[in-house]
């Protein structure tokens, strides 16, 4: 008896010793909780929303160079806390945004040996979660290298996911659904639908010094794990004590268009680091482009350069007529004529070609109200670019730029390292940075995936990183099928503004016959409101939208929003977004729909009750269809209300846009 007695004990001891009782801390309108605990040395977290489980206990912790930094860890303390801001967004999807969460710092020691220690900051917001490591100044953790890191998403279930592959070239890929346990390591933002009709999306925020978070499902099971990615020499982080990792987040939405309106991502960035934000200006452009994509120009000089000033005048002054606030211009500078996406490093930010007179062509600008985008394509050399990007930037600011297009068209930058790991994260910092100074707005191609910097740096305007309307120039598939524009908004659009430079009339193509753009022009249109970026193309030649009535939708269309509310949408099928334009009362619409044609239905209780607002549809026109009859387009006008219900009629691939003016 007293044997079993003493062994009793003995097990409740040990049990007590090894299984700290969990902490938890729930959401500020109280659905959703995590809670944190340790089992045999290894600590976990749970998330849960009202009764359901998002997700299972989910392990914690890295793999250092030289030991493991997951194994015999105690929790020494936790401490509660909550927080609750609104702040302004001087330009966005919506002018304030509202930041209140729970937190719960959860202390973090081993019981022995080095005794090093971190500590797991939880954020709980109403919708959704994020986490991150810190890391405090101490005896016996200095510098550091991070091997692996062990973050585990043990999710309740096998759900549907959306997803790119984590090597996809630039993120330039086509989304496809898949159970988790069938995924290979993908990117984020990972967005998963599951059975009880919650929507899910794990991304990270505020990546700093570190590498992009991917995921991989462990052992085929739906418990998926952090895979960041390496250095060309294996090692995934070089870290110090004293500094942190990104947030891990989770979006938890009951409804996909939710999904986009989380602010979650931006509220875990830290407040603006440019207090005057006067010079940062969304807006519109065109540029001298497409025409590179469809070979009717050069980027090189030659009988065929674009980038000559009787052409670019042509495109400032069709950019001053339409409203246009830049005109792009690339292919201005010496390097072209070389292999660049091999010898990058012959590229020169500071010498133009002797048909581009960029003093002449800026003060032509600036006397119609335009302003020249710059470009420096680096064909992936960070290291020639950084060598030149202060006098780069400055002599863009001398000439009255101040927006600038960077690329890295190559696979690898510098020939050796992944345009997410670490080495990259670190060079598009630093332009962002060095632009700030100079007053530059960026807009990044080829970039690593978004994940909210502008909040912190406004001027990093948008970015690519999603395979973009030119692949409707050459892309030997074809060109994007009609559902990928209905995925995008819940996957890479979650991480940010997309440069997917919509706005095609013309889709003939002589130089790829086989590869056009696959959508109705009225589609085009409404992908100006539905794909968001606060520097906006209309990416055709100017002389494909001369005497077309729908241009006017793309010349009324704002590029900066007080409001966004997403009336409808079912992932890879439809989407519909309402936006209210920052500069006035009016609102506008883009609906649009994959290879199916169908019938939306649009109750306009956005609207301001009791106003009486003008809407001007431009709609499908009689018997369009993608494929063989893609450009029709009836523009209708009528008096609505808040209590008026549309009834919007998408051609296959189509779509409705709508400017509703208020009266
Ligand atoms: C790829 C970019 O996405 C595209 O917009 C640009 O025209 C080319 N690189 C050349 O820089």
């Amino acid at each position: 008896m007293k044997y079993t007695l003493n062994l009793l004990l003995f097990v409740f001891l040990f049990i007590t010793a090894c299984t700290q009782k969990d902490s938890s801390v729930k959401s500020p309108d109280g659905t959703i909780s995590v809670a944190v605990g340790s089992e045999n040395g290894k600590i976990y977290y749970t998330v849960n929303k009202e009764n359901k489980t998002i997700l299972n206990k989910s392990f914690l912790g890295f793999i250092l160079k030289d030991s493991e930094l997951d194994k015999n860890l105690i929790i020494k303390d936790v401490k509660e806390s909550s927080f609750s801001e609104t702040w302004e967004q001087p330009w966005g999807e919506e002018t304030s945004v509202e930041n209140k969460y729970n937190q719960l710092a959860v202390n973090v020691e081993e019981a022995d040996g080095l005794k090093r220690k971190f500590t797991i900051v939880f954020r709980v917001f109403d919708d959704g979660v994020g986490f991150r490591y810190e890391f405090p100044e101490q005896e016996n953790l200095k510098d550091f290298i991070i091997m692996d890191e062990l973050t585990e998403f043990a999710l309740a279930d096998n759900h549907k996911t959306w997803s790119i592959p984590y090597d996809t070239k630039y993120y330039e890929g086509l989304y496809k659904a898949a159970p988790v346990n069938e995924l290979d390591t993908v990117c984020t933002p990972l967005t998963m639908e599951t059975k009880d009709g919650l929507y899910l999306s794990i991304h990270e925020a505020n990546l700093t010094d570190y590498a992009a978070m991917n995921l991989y499902p462990k052992n085929k099971t739906s418990v998926l794990k952090a895979y960041l990615s390496p250095w060309s020499t294996g090692e995934k982080v070089f870290m110090k004590a004293g500094h942190v990792t990104p947030w891990r987040t989770i979006i938890i939405a009951n409804k996909p268009g939710d999904l986009l309106l989380s602010r979650l991502m931006l509220n875990l960035n830290e407040p603006s680091k440019i207090t005057d934000t006067s010079w940062i200006k969304p807006g519109r452009y065109i540029g001298i482009w497409w025409g590179m994509h469809m070979e009717e120009y050069t980027w090189y000089n030659g009988p065929k350069h674009g980038a000559t000033t009787a052409n670019v005048k042509k495109y400032i002054d069709f950019a001053a007529q339409h409203g246009f606030s830049g005109v792009l211009v690339e292919g201005w500078n010496k390097g072209w004529e070389n292999d660049w996406t091999k010898e990058g490093d012959k590229f020169s930010f500071t010498e133009a070609y002797q048909d581009f007179d960029i003093k002449e062509i800026t003060k032509y600008a600036a006397m119609k109200n335009v302003k020249l985008i710059g470009h420096h394509e680096t064909g992936g050399a960070t290291i020639n670019y950084e060598n030149q990007l202060d006098s780069a930037f400055a002599y863009y600011q001398r000439h009255g730029v101040n927006a600038v297009k960077t690329g890295y068209v190559s696979p690898l930058l510098d020939a050796k390292e992944m345009h997410s790991g670490q080495y990259a994260v670190r060079h598009y910092r630093k332009v962002i940075e060095a632009a700030a100074k100079h007053h530059i707005m960026i807009d990044n191609h080829e970039p690593v995936m978004p994940t909210g910097l502008q909040r912190t740096w406004p001027n990093l305007m948008t970015q690519e990183g999603v395979r973009g309307q030119e692949y409707d120039a050459w892309s030997p598939d074809g060109g994007n099928p009609p559902e990928h524009t209905t995925i995008i908004p819940f996957t890479r659009g979650l991480a940010g503004p997309m440069d997917f430079t919509p706005g095609t009339f013309n889709f003939t193509n002589p130089v790829y016959p086989n590869t056009r753009v696959q959508t109705t022009i009225a589609k085009q249109l409404a992908l100006s409101v539905v794909i968001y970026s606060p520097l906006q193309m209309a990416s055709d030649m100017i002389e494909n939208y001369e005497n077309n009535p729908a241009f006017e939708f793309i010349t009324s269309c704002p590029a900066n929003w007080s409001k966004t509310v997403v009336p409808d949408a079912k992932i890879g099928e439809h989407i519909t977004i309402a936006r209210k334009d920052r500069d006035s009362e009016n609102w506008y619409v883009g609906s649009i729909t994959n290879a199916e044609k169908r019938s939306i239905s649009l109750p306009l209780t956005f609207l301001d009750k009791g106003a009486t607002y003008k809407a001007r549809i431009f709609k499908d026109g009689k018997d369009a269809e993608y494929k063989t009859n893609p450009y029709p387009v009836d523009i209708e006008e009528k008096e609505v209300t808040a209590e008026t219900v549309l009834s919007l009629e998408l051609a296959t691939s189509g779509g409705t846009a709508i400017i509703l003016t208020k009266l």
